[in-house]
């Protein structure tokens, strides 16, 4: 094992844990996740000397987002090992016994919601407060939106009560809200939810109560911060407790003693799953004594008294209809199935991937194959198994042109995928690219999603890259749907995007190999356009990290003469293509920055100013923020900033210093 394999893993948790908590959209599932994690806490094990403060070993994942003011817990809010395999749960049991070094003991299985984590406060019986986990020590107070859940008591009518009550649970999507939610992003060409989780989770970080209101929500109770009032001595005490106090609780609790009892408890919730108008992704076992709980305590964010049991990912029968190929924004073509419409995880799926040849192969599947379906990561399904091969049933043969282009289609010896080599004139691979320019990884335009692109393009106003920026107000006017607001809003978005760096651009033009590693690399050394059209293969092997294989295609495409007139057009368009140049300025040097509010120019911009003299620009707050920039309006930030003691400044009194 090599150290940058060791880094490289860092990032790439770190990257998940962000689409995950911050973005809503994971590429992964919680397995696959875990899967890494473990990996990378036994290479650390091999080299402890590698271990950085950075890694997720070290560090809660953060999951704060800064819109919402934060507020210190009460007590820690922890998270759950997760364990998969009954072996897992009998050495979890083992481990109790171990700690407490007595007899058997009882266990309380609940089910485990899919949602997101919260806490409220009752003062009086009352709600007065409640926040989300954020990172188990601090939250986002998010009262407003809670209040906005039907199932949640506002006010309990209990004589004994105590005066101040603190209650967890978990907030979730029920199925039938979370198919209505999709539908009508769907209508609205908007990109969908991937799971009800992520639309719990994004919903409650709304600003606007009244749109978390019709988002359908619910809330399930099943923890209380200990009080003299309240008389409970077990877990499975303090679930009729909260029911009969009046919060909604979980269903399917059960108390069990041994392995065997837990299993069969288990093996029941698994079948009533798809029946559940919710999503549950396990079983949560604790420790039912809860003064043996205190006993216990926690290691860092996990209780030793608690694990999960996950349940595998959701599968599905379906039949195979048919097997297609799309064409990917570099030529790849992949093999997708159409299926016999089925449901599943709250969704319906027609589609499924099928990866490449080797994986068609390996399944041995054929066209009428019944086949055993799971969404990976709860994102895209795919085939796991041939459950019957259907009688006359043909295998796939490959096309041996691109569907989009007919051009023949090639194969390359040292890959799996095959290729559609047609790279300029294929109109896949154009609109891939498109898309791809101005998605969220290119100059990531707002506004601009498939449906858009695709009413743009077929209204005749885009078909290259360049055709974005010249597009005008009646132009996007046209496009089903769009008032005079959303017309505005799509011509900032696209304004702002002429002024992203060159490195950006290069990256957003979607020329195979070249990530925005290379693509950085590249425009440090060469500030333009024009300078590329100059040069050799051999000069990009100056670049770090260039080998032949990058050269030639970096050397193929700027050398185009078709590519070249694109390019120009981009400039005449108004794209600006500073890459930032260092301007050392001993004020920013090393420095950290956070910016709240509205300043008088995109942060995209200000950032950039500040990079530009070597300082760092992070969306976080910290005790570790040297200082906070203040626009209009500023949100919980600035409470933040002021409690760590981080400086403050004005726009103005940071452009004086510039
Ligand atoms: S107990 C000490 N019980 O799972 C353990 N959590 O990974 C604290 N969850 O953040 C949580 N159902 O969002 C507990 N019956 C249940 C649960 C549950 C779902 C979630 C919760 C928590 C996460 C832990």
């Amino acid at each position: 094992m090599k150290k940058e394999n060791y880094l490289r893993l860092v990032d790439e948790l770190w990257r998940h844990n962000r689409l995950y908590y911050i973005e809503n959209q994971p590429e992964i599932s919680d397995e696959v996740f875990d899967q890494l994690l473990k990996k990378l806490e036994s290479i650390e094990k091999e080299h402890p000397d590698w271990i950085t403060p950075d890694s997720p070993t070290q560090r809660v994942m953060e999951a704060l987002v800064g819109n919402f003011p934060v507020i210190q817990h009460a007590k820690p809010m922890l998270s759950l090992p997760n364990t998969y395999s009954r072996e897992e749960v009998e050495a979890f049991i083992e481990r109790v016994k171990k700690g407490l070094g007595k007899g058997s003991h009882d266990f309380c299985c609940e089910i485990k919601m899919d949602g997101v984590a919260f806490t409220a406060r009752y003062e009086k019986g009352r709600f007065v407060l409640g926040a989300t986990r954020g990172n188990g020590k601090e939250g986002d107070e998010i009262t407003h939106n809670l209040r906005m859940i039907q199932n949640l008591p506002i006010q309990l009518h209990s004589d004994d009560l105590p005066d101040l009550l603190e209650v967890r649970g978990e907030v979730y999507m029920p199925k039938k809200a979370f198919e209505r939610l999709n539908a009508e992003k769907k209508r609205e060409g908007e990109p969908l939810w991937a799971n009800p989780r992520n639309a719990a989770s994004g919903s409650l970080k709304l600003l606007d109560p009244k749109e978390v209101a019709k988002r359908g929500l619910e809330v399930g109770f099943y923890s209380v911060l200990p009080h003299p009032k309240i008389p409970c001595k077990t877990q499975g005490e303090v679930q009729a407790w909260l029911k009969k106090i009046g919060f909604p609780t979980l269903p399917f609790v059960e108390v069990a003693a041994t392995t065997d009892a837990i299993f069969a408890h288990i093996e029941r919730i698994e079948k009533e799953r798809p029946l559940l108008p919710f999503e549950i992704d396990g079983v949560v076992i604790k420790l039912n004594s809860l003064q043996d709980q205190e006993e216990l305590g926690a290691a860092g964010k996990n209780p030793r008294w608690a694990v999960a049991y996950k349940f595998h990912a959701e599968q599905a029968k379906s039949r195979i209809l048919d097997i297609r190929v799309n064409v990917g924004r570099t030529g790849v073509l992949t093999p997708v199935a159409d299926l016999e419409p089925v449901f599943l995880a709250g969704s319906t799926i027609a589609r499924a991937s099928l990866h490449n040849r080797e994986e068609i192969e390996r399944l041995d599947v054929r066209i009428g194959d019944e086949v055993l379906i799971e969404k990976g990561g709860d994102v895209i399904p795919k085939v796991v198994e041939v459950v019957s091969h259907a009688e006359g049933g043909h295998p796939w043969v490959p096309p041996t042109h691109c569907p989009s282009c007919g051009t023949e289609i090639v194969e390359l010896p040292e890959e799996v995928a095959i290729r559609c080599p047609n790279i300029e004139g294929c109109p896949e691979q154009r609109f891939r690219r498109l898309l791809f320019f101005v998605s969220k990884q290119g100059l990531d335009i707002d506004g601009l999603g498939e449906k858009v692109m695709e009413k743009l393009i077929q209204l005749g106003f885009v078909k290259e890259p360049a055709d974005v920026f010249a597009l005008t107000r009646e132009q996007i006017g046209q496009i089903e749907g769009f008032k005079e607001k959303s017309v505005q809003n799509l011509l900032n978005a696209i304004s702002a995007a002429k002024n992203a760096p060159f490195s950006r651009i290069l990256h957003a033009l979607g020329i195979r190999h070249v990530g925005i590693a290379t693509a950085e690399a590249i425009a440090q050394k060469w500030k333009d356009f024009d300078s590329l059209f100059r040069l050799e293969m051999g000069d990009y092997f100056a670049v770090e990290g260039v080998g032949e294989k990058v050269a030639e295609t970096l050397f193929a495409y700027f050398s185009h003469p078709k590519n070249q007139i694109e390019i120009r057009r981009l400039i005449t368009n108004g794209l600006n293509l500073q890459e930032r140049v260092l301007i050392e300025n001993p004020f920013f040097k090393g420095k950290s920055f956070v910016i709240t509010g509205t300043l008088s120019m995109p942060r995209e911009q200000m950032a950039d100013l500040l990079q530009s003299r070597g300082g760092k620009v992070s969306e976080s707050l910290s005790k570790k923020t040297d200082f906070l920039i203040l626009g209009e309006n500023a949100g919980s930030k600035l409470d933040k900033a002021k409690r760590f003691g981080v400086s403050i400044l004005t726009e103005q009194e940071i452009l004086n210093k510039i």
